[in-house]
């Protein structure tokens, strides 16, 4: 497929060894495979102190043209993208190679006509439809930046990114489908907007036909701007450290930050671990199930898939709707030969039985993958067994919105698959574990915390408008290298198993949340004094979300209280965030220095109450006992 595609065991220690002896040499002959406009002074200079990281400094490109435009000679007519409605009645849609260049020319055009330049931040607040797709590319085009906003965040959260960025455009659309249900979510924007005074221009596209709001000299409509433009747009030149886009994600601490990635190593990184992680060939229809509004939308979508020349897959909706065999069904309908999904779809579908996946035949699937959160072995070879008949690799794929790309994991065919393993990293990646005094632990069959101690062309830039909180999150824990909150464990072989966030974050459904966002967002309730947030294990969901709230008097109808603090939340944040249980607590169990003691609600929530620690060191130790014998 490509010339840096990694085939086999031997060739895969062969590159590894290069990427750690000579990093530039090899990251180099990797990024001659693109389009630049002007060749790179330097590969590589950085420090993780600051930290400071150039790719290619002085390179000149557009990721577009690399997208498309390269493609256009030689798989013009290939098909780019293939989208397929919520309903399955609703006819597909597809574009070739030479359809979506002229498709993102025109939208790059409608948003130079309304005002939009190279640098301007643009918020996408859009469902699954090809405009998003579209309008992400026509943003690279004009090297707007883009910061896509998942449809499934409240009107609170994507004012608050909005703001933080200072985006001056809105793309969204008038409503959107989701499995049953229809949602306005242009009345959505709107409520956003009152408390964003940046924005100066809202471009809604029409999916549902609904009647909307427009705010007259703000808001048009898509349809009517696309008849003004004309279908060549010549694409921006970027630097390679000019932004491309931002994406918001959670930390253990205050609002989501605004992690920030660049245009040159972003690329090559993305195309780099697509085509290699999933060993693509030519032939293959790729399909990866996550939203756009997602990091894994982002890399492995849209840049990876296209940049490779690929196929990709684009679905509105969602694993149980009309019924469970509704994925299965789309991957016969277009012969998927790669499949990438999460562990929380694997497991709803598996708890909807196997009759659902028994009825298609899936013989165009050769690979599967994973990525989100650990995948338990249950779901492993449930995947393995149903989906992949036993005969295709399950690579298990880790990575962050931070790392840009694929870190750890197995390369289909390539490199040792272990279930539940995420696997070797991927030459170029260095990572390594540190124990709780920050030491490095150099041997194998050991577990410690998951460090990266040397830089990849697609990892985090800064966090926007606030490097030092980038820095601080990911630079300083230990020094001199990046720290990413998980823990993990090597095994004899050296295979990686990643454990979970060592830090309070929980990981729902693979989506991040930070418990002090989510109790931030519970104090907003009149009622509640203060709570504390917690993840437990959740069958489907991978964790589940556990609220301790203290309110300020026992309330007469708890689960209308409980029901009023989920409204809270899901205006808050958005429906993704709903706490799962919520217990009345008359306090919170916290040292003499005032700190909550999580270890002790984790075990609560677990229903593990047998062996609770040390609890002598707390202000009021009886309160234990008030939350075990209340526990949910
Ligand atoms: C966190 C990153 C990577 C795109 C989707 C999530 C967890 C991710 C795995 C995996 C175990 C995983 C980690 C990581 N995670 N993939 N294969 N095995 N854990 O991106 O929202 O930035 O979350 O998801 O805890 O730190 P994200």
């Amino acid at each position: 497929m490509s010339t840096t595609q990694i085939k086999t065991f031997e060739e895969y220690q062969e590159a590894y060894k290069r990427s750690v002896e000579d990093p530039e040499g090899f990251w180099a002959d990797i990024a001659e495979t693109f389009t630049w406009r002007k060749k790179w002074d330097k590969v590589l200079e950085w420090n993780f102190e600051e930290p400071d990281v150039k790719w290619f400094k002085g390179g000149k490109m557009n990721i577009t043209e690399n997208c498309l435009d390269r493609h256009l000679k030689t798989r013009g007519n290939k098909l780019a993208l293939i989208w397929e409605s919520n309903d399955p009645k609703e006819r597909f849609v597809r574009f070739t190679y030479k359809e979506l260049h002229e498709r993102v020319c025109q939208f790059a055009n409608v948003l130079k006509n309304n005002g939009a330049k190279k640098g301007d931040r643009i918020c996408i607040y859009m469902p699954m439809i090809p405009e998003l797709a579209i309008a992400v590319l026509a943003c690279a085009r004009i090297g707007a930046v883009h910061s896509v906003v998942f449809g499934g965040f409240s009107a609170a959260a994507m004012a608050d990114r909005i703001n933080d960025a200072q985006c001056s455009m809105v793309l969204t659309a008038d409503g959107l489908n989701r499995g049953a249900k229809q949602i306005p979510v242009k009345r959505v924007v709107n409520e956003a907007l009152q408390t964003c005074p940046s924005v100066e221009r809202v471009i809604v596209v029409e999916r549902l036909g609904w009647a909307v709001q427009m705010v007259e000299g703000r808001d048009v409509w898509y349809h009517d701007e696309v008849k003004k433009v004309g279908k060549d747009c010549p694409a921006e030149e970027m630097d390679a450290e000019d932004m491309l886009f931002i994406l918001y994600t959670s930390g253990s601490t205050g609002k989501p930050k605004g992690v920030v990635h660049t245009c040159g190593g972003y690329m090559v990184y993305a195309q780099y671990s697509f085509c290699n992680v999933f060993q693509i060939e030519e032939s293959d229809i790729y399909w990866c199930t996550a939203d756009i509004g997602w990091i894994t939308g982002h890399t492995y979508l849209l840049y990876g898939p296209l940049l490779s020349g690929t196929t990709t897959v684009m679905f509105e909706g969602i694993p149980t709707y009309p019924d469970p065999g509704r994925f299965w069904q789309v991957v016969d309908k277009f012969g998927v030969s790669v499949f990438y999904t999460a562990p929380t779809a694997i497991r709803s579908l598996m708890a909807a039985g196997e009759d659902h996946v028994l009825s298609y035949s899936l013989d165009s699937v050769r690979v599967l993958g994973s990525v989100g959160e650990p995948i338990n072995e249950e779901a492993w070879y449930w995947y393995h067994l149903h989906v992949g008949k036993d005969r295709c690799p399950v690579v298990d794929t880790w990575w962050q919105t931070e790392t840009g790309g694929i870190m750890i994991s197995t390369m289909a065919n390539v490199t040792p698959m272990k279930p539940s393993h995420a696997g070797l990293p991927l030459p170029g990646v260095q990572p390594i574990l540190i124990d709780s005094d920050g030491n490095e632990l150099t041997e194998n069959e050991v577990e410690g915390y998951l460090c990266m101690k040397f830089p990849w062309p697609g990892m985090i830039r800064t966090t926007y408008g606030d490097h030092e909180r980038c820095r601080l999150s990911y630079f300083s824990t230990y020094k001199g290298l990046y720290f990413t909150g998980d823990g993990a464990k090597r095994d004899k072989d050296g295979l990686y198993r990643i454990i979970g966030r060592v830090d309070d974050v929980i990981n729902v459904s693979g989506h991040r949340f930070g418990t002090a966002e989510i109790e931030e967002a519970i104090n907003h309730n009149k009622d509640v004094i203060e709570s504390a947030v917690v993840g437990y294990p959740h069958d489907v969901k991978g964790q589940g979300i556990y609220a301790f709230v203290i309110c300020n008097e026992i309330p007469e109808n708890a689960d209308h209280l409980r029901a009023e603090i989920v409204e809270t939340v899901v205006s808050k944040i958005g429906k993704i965030a709903k706490p799962d249980k919520i217990q009345v607590v008359s306090g919170l169990p916290k040292t003499r220095s005032g700190k909550i003691m999580r270890r002790i609600l984790r075990k609560v929530a677990e229903g593990d109450t047998s062996n609770l620690g040390d609890t002598s060191t707390l202000l009021d130790p009886d309160v234990v006992t008030e939350i075990v014998e209340g526990a949910l």
